[in-house]
């Protein structure tokens, strides 16, 4: 899906750039090549109620205990780890979802493995890269790249796919490679971040639409993973929303009332610099933001100093200061904006007062527009329901999982894409939310220390 849409779009993008409907900034427009796909249809509002059912335990280990919350196919894993290490975190994590995660791995390995065989010349990889996988294999490819990133990689990250490893006894490097995938494809998402006057009460609230790939099974077993650090060097607690045994940041909210989404880049324009497989692989940059920094200057100042690596926008969300600010990244230029200077500038994205948001790619006029349109229909009393209920699934984004963090309450809206043995829409975007009150799930205590 996210290589086919590539092709696609290139296709409609050129047939777009002579077939202008609503009127583009049409200086900008010369120096496109092609972008995004012209999709400006809508979908229905989805008017499913958000479950907020409080969480059921299951079970309780050292280190560690598990619950479900919410109800029916709509039901997430809610998995509580406490540790002094990252192996501690990987191993209570390993003995609590083994049946999970030996059931994921495999499925989803076997289907992205094919899908980027199939479609290796549209990723956009280096010529190096793309040879090895041909001729070497994806694994070896994957472990290749790994021996260029590790260096940037916080041991304790490693120690946890290790204790993962060790105790569902699955293969250390099969749940390697799984992390190295993004990279790769990447997943072609929309976000905002709306403070102040664009929403009731003044909230701040942030959205993550994760469009990614809904055939490789990982909705099977969704999973939203509180960590709770027992020594500073585990930093603070955080929530991470993923799949069993996939312990990188794509979507989460941290203890320190921060959020966190991401949107990966095809059609980027000359703004943008250029890209790199050697550095800290994007899942981390957003794992280390929700874990380690205290405020919105040290996520910037952070993304501003790692090695950065492929093209990006990534928006980060400070419920204590009440705004948030999106980032153009890639491995040689980053760019901050709040809502004075917003880009891309064009009629098909403007400025909003106190917003800042992305549909589905930079040069992506059809779904910039339809955000934007559906955000100014709410404009001033936007909540988390309201954006459920008439933004994402209007705007159709977010088909594996749509994440709604409300930074000043502390409370997470998470919807994911229709399981294998599940009925109702197939988007996570059209299916029922999950509340979960993270006052509550930070707050909570491990039975064996007190
Ligand atoms: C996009 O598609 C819609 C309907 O499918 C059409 O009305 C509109 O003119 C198209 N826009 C562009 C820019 O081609
Ligand atoms: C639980 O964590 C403690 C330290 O936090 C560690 O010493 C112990 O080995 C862990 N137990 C298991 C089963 O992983
Ligand atoms: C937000 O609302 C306040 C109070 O109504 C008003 O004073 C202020 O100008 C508004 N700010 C913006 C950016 O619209
Ligand atoms: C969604 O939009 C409809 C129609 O404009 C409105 O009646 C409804 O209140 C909105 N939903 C929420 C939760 O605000
Ligand atoms: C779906 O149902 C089949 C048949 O009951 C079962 O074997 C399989 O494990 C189920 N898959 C998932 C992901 O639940």
């Amino acid at each position: 899906m996210f290589v086919n849409s590539v092709y696609f779009c290139f296709i409609i993008g050129l047939l777009i750039l002579v077939q202008t409907s609503y009127s583009y900034d049409t200086d900008h427009l010369t120096n496109l090549g092609a972008f995004c796909s012209n999709d400006s249809s809508l979908g229905p509002p989805n008017l499913n109620p958000i479950d907020d059912s409080s969480a059921k335990l299951i079970r309780t280990i050292e280190n560690g205990s598990l619950y479900t919350i919410g109800a029916g196919d709509d039901k997430v894993w809610l998995l509580h780890l406490w540790g002094y290490n990252g192996y501690d975190y990987g191993f209570a994590y390993g003995t609590l979802l083994k049946e999970q995660i030996t059931q994921l791995i495999p499925r989803a390995w076997a289907h992205f493995e094919q899908r980027i065989i199939d479609e290796l010349d549209k990723l956009k990889l280096p010529k190096w890269f793309e040879d090895m996988v041909v001729g070497k294999g994806l694994a070896f490819a994957l472990d290749f790249q790994n021996t260029i990133v590790e260096k940037y990689i916080d041991k304790e990250i490693y120690e946890e796919m290790r204790g993962i490893a060790d105790a569902a006894n699955v293969n250390y490097y099969s749940i390697r490679r799984l992390h190295m995938l993004g990279e790769i494809t990447r997943g072609r998402c929309s976000l905002f971040g709306l403070w102040g006057n664009a929403t009731m009460g003044g909230k701040t609230l942030q959205l993550r639409a994760l469009d990614w790939d809904t055939k490789g099974g990982l909705q099977d077993f969704p999973v939203i993973t509180i960590y709770h650090p027992r020594s500073e060097k585990l930093g603070h607690a955080f929530a991470n929303v993923a799949w069993a045994g996939y312990i990188g940041t794509l979507t989460g909210m941290s203890s320190t009332q921060m959020g966190i989404s991401e949107i990966g880049i095809y059609f980027s324009d000359d703004t943008f610099g250029d890209e790199s497989m050697s550095g800290l692989p994007f899942i981390f940059v957003e794992r280390h933001i929700l874990q380690y920094s205290e405020t919105l200057d040290d996520a910037l100042s952070f993304i501003a100093n790692v090695k950065r690596t492929c093209h990006l926008v990534l928006a980060v969300a400070d419920g204590k200061l009440g705004t948030a600010r999106m980032i153009q990244y890639s491995h040689s230029l980053v760019n901050f904006f709040d809502d004075q200077n917003l880009q891309p500038l064009a009629e098909w994205h403007p400025r909003l007062p106190n917003a800042i948001y992305c549909g589905m790619d930079w040069l992506c006029p059809s779904r910039q527009y339809k955000l934007y349109k559906q955000i100014l229909s709410q404009y001033g009393h936007i909540t988390p329901e309201s954006s459920i209920q008439n933004i994402t699934s209007i705007a159709k984004t977010g088909d594996l999982h749509v994440a709604l963090y409300d930074l000043t309450d502390m409370i997470m809206y998470v919807s994911n894409a229709r399981g294998t043995n599940e009925t109702g829409p197939l988007e996570a975007y059209q299916r029922q939310f999950v509340k979960i009150d993270l006052n509550i799930e930070f707050a909570r205590t491990h039975a064996f220390f007190k």
